[in-house]
């Protein structure tokens, strides 16, 4: 599907012990995973992101606190996505222009399907709407 969509990574455990959830590539996640990382200590009053990927699909985990996601897709679909708890992610399909704004303590997993390379990213909003 060419559009952003939530994930489930359903806990295992119980509340007694404390819960584990599961990423795996080709299931969980619908593609191979390359590359794992995370941005935390974000001030509350910043927007991360604003900029789309040419070739790399994502996806975000809020593994603590909430983080309130922004997707707009070239043929203009526009949604906001609330992140609010670790058993849950979202999908972001390649060329999706993304922002995301983060709680106080909040840590971003971002599970990516290609290694890091800056030429892979568009950082101007015109130059993403009218990317061929
Ligand atoms: P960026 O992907 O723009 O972060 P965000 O989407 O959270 O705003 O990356 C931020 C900076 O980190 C940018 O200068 C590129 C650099 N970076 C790396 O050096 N290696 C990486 O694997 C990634 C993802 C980013």
């Amino acid at each position: 599907m060419n559009q952003p969509y939530i994930l489930s990574f359903p806990p295992i455990g119980d509340a007694s012990l404390g819960f584990l959830s599961v990423a795996q590539q080709l299931s969980d996640v619908p593609f191979e995973i390359a590359r794992v990382y995370w941005t935390y200590y974000t001030p509350q009053d910043v927007t991360r992101g604003g900029h789309a990927n040419i070739d790399k699909e994502l996806v975000l985990v809020a593994v603590a606190g909430t983080i309130t996601v922004t997707t707009e897709m070239q043929d203009g679909h526009k949604h906001t996505f609330v992140l609010d708890h670790p058993s849950q992610g979202l999908y972001l399909p390649k060329l999706c222009w993304h922002t995301m704004q983060y709680s106080e303590n909040a840590v971003q997993m971002v599970i990516a399907s290609n290694l890091y390379s800056e030429d892979d990213y568009i950082r101007d909003y015109s130059l993403f709407k009218s990317w061929q």
